[in-house]
């Protein structure tokens, strides 16, 4: 059986690397670089940044934890060349399996030419038309681009550019208080940037559970970030040394001159030029519209990641990319979102999984919550790092229904809350596991015996 993959982010190459794994011919044809957004220009890189600017401020922190540090600063072009470095070498790596699948790739642009074939142009124009059984397109997303006067400027960016800019601005004015948003802002924040942050809704990270979002505000606001919410900016125009954005608060108007603007209101798919409705295939808008078998209206053509919307996060098109694969080869496997967690790489870090307060009550459910302080968790008190652990459980049954976490390796303690929701285990099944000590992962068991007011550690 041939395969056939259109674009090689963490979607296309993983779908690749399955088909592989399970016998057929695989070709992958990419346009620009292996690994997509988030190896090239997202996730990873931000996270090389984020990952020195929080040593920095444990750093800065040093007296209080008993380290003697003296001119510390960041030196921005080695933090850019280590950046480079560990994209070039995560990148390299994923050719390195592709190669070792035995899985074809091709560098150039796909177009579709029915439902079996594609057409590739390359850097020089050529085209080479290729078939296939099976075609995956996993084509990724792009920013959202804002219609607003003076957005064309040089100074305006998005966020591929903001990872690499040749110094550290010392001004950065940033449209949208999402993801990107709050990651950005921490981290030029901490090199001496002064952000400021401009939300349209009511609160930034709005998907999230507000409790989360308020610590996190708290946080971004004690570092020194401004943050402007049921706030919009107006236009954008040249002044001395950068740009001046006009912006409407509720109750006034405002401007800032910065040195830069970074627009981060969100992603759409990357779905144009591809031939798709020529194929016939059935869009919403920009998005892919596929079943729960990750197969688009035209039988034998299947897309995944940010191609088809939804949560758009790479863990998500990895998953969906080993689903498709597997459909694409002859069997019937789909997706439980149920369990993706969300991760957003602020210090500390914040993380759920599953419902919120608000939408289980929304879904029905009586709930009861538990909440426990990392305040009271020793590991997380020497690592000097605040925050709580809030565990969402069924009133009736004890099962889990969400988790979610700001403090230190948020992050990494996600999946336990994860595997839990997979499981659809309750909180005693929780409890019952011995969490090791001391680690911030005790905190998640507390929380959850606080759920039947039995936490431990904390007067109940
Ligand atoms: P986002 O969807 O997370 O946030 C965009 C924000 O911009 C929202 O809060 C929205 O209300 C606001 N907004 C929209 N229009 C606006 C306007 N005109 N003025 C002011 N605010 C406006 O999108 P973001 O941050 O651009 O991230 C893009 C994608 O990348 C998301 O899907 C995100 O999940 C993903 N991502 C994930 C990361 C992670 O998992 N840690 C890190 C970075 C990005």
């Amino acid at each position: 059986m041939k395969v056939l993959v259109i674009g090689g982010g963490p979607g296309g190459y993983v779908a690749a690397l399955r088909a592989a794994q399970l016998g057929a011919e695989v070709t992958l044809v990419e346009k620009k670089a292996l690994g997509g957004t988030c190896l090239n220009v997202g996730c990873v890189p931000t996270k090389v940044l984020l990952n020195t600017t929080e040593l920095y401020q444990t750093i800065l922190r040093g007296a209080r934890i008993g380290l003697k540090a003296e001119n510390v600063s960041v030196d921005w072009p080695a933090l850019q060349k280590r950046r480079q470095q560990i994209v070039r070498r995560l990148v390299t790596g994923v050719g390195f399996l592709l190669r070792k699948a035995n899985c074809q790739v091709i560098t150039g642009a796909a177009r579709l030419d029915g439902s079996n074939s594609v057409i590739v142009t390359d850097a020089d124009g050529q085209t080479t038309k290729l078939t296939a059984d099976r075609i995956i397109i996993a084509t990724g997303s792009e920013p959202v681009q804002l219609p607003l006067p003076g957005l064309d400027l040089p100074e305006v960016i998005y966020s591929d550019a903001a990872l690499s800019l040749p110094e550290v601005p010392n001004s950065l004015l940033i449209i949208g208080g999402g993801v990107i948003g709050v990651e950005l802002a921490s981290v030029y924040q901490t090199l001496g940037t002064k952000c400021i942050v401009v939300e349209m809704l009511p609160q930034i990270l709005p998907t999230m559970d507000e409790e989360l979002t308020e610590g996190i505000k708290n946080r971004l606001t004690s570092l020194g970030i401004e943050i402007y919410t049921s706030s919009q900016v107006l236009s954008c125009e040249p002044a001395a040394g950068g740009v001046t954005a006009k912006v409407k608060t509720p109750d006034k108007e405002l401007e800032f001159t910065v040195s830069n603007v970074l627009a981060a209101v969100g992603r759409r798919s990357a779905t144009s030029g591809l031939g798709l409705e020529e194929a016939g295939i059935q869009m919403e808008r920009a998005r892919i519209t596929v079943d729960e078998y990750m197969q688009t209206s035209v039988p034998g053509i299947y897309a995944v990641g940010d191609a088809v919307g939804g949560v758009m996060l790479a863990h998500v098109a990895f998953a969906e990319g080993v689903v498709a694969a597997e459909n694409a080869l002859g069997t019937r496997k789909s997706i439980d979102y149920k369990t993706v967690p969300s991760c957003i790489y602020t210090q500390p870090e914040a993380a759920s999984v599953g419902l919120t307060e608000k939408q289980a009550l929304e879904a029905g459910y009586k709930i009861k919550v538990g909440r426990f302080p990392l305040i009271a968790n020793g590991k997380a008190l020497i690592e000097g790092l605040d925050g709580f652990i809030k565990v969402i459980a069924n009133e009736r049954y004890g099962e889990i229904l969400g988790v979610h976490i700001l403090g230190p390796h948020a992050t990494e303690l996600i999946a336990e809350a994860a595997l839990a929701l997979k499981l659809e285990a309750t909180v005693e099944e929780l409890t019952a596991t011995i969490h090791p000590h001391p680690s911030v992962s005790e905190a998640m068991a507390e929380a959850a015996l606080a759920v039947d007011k039995i936490a431990l550690h904390i007067p109940n």
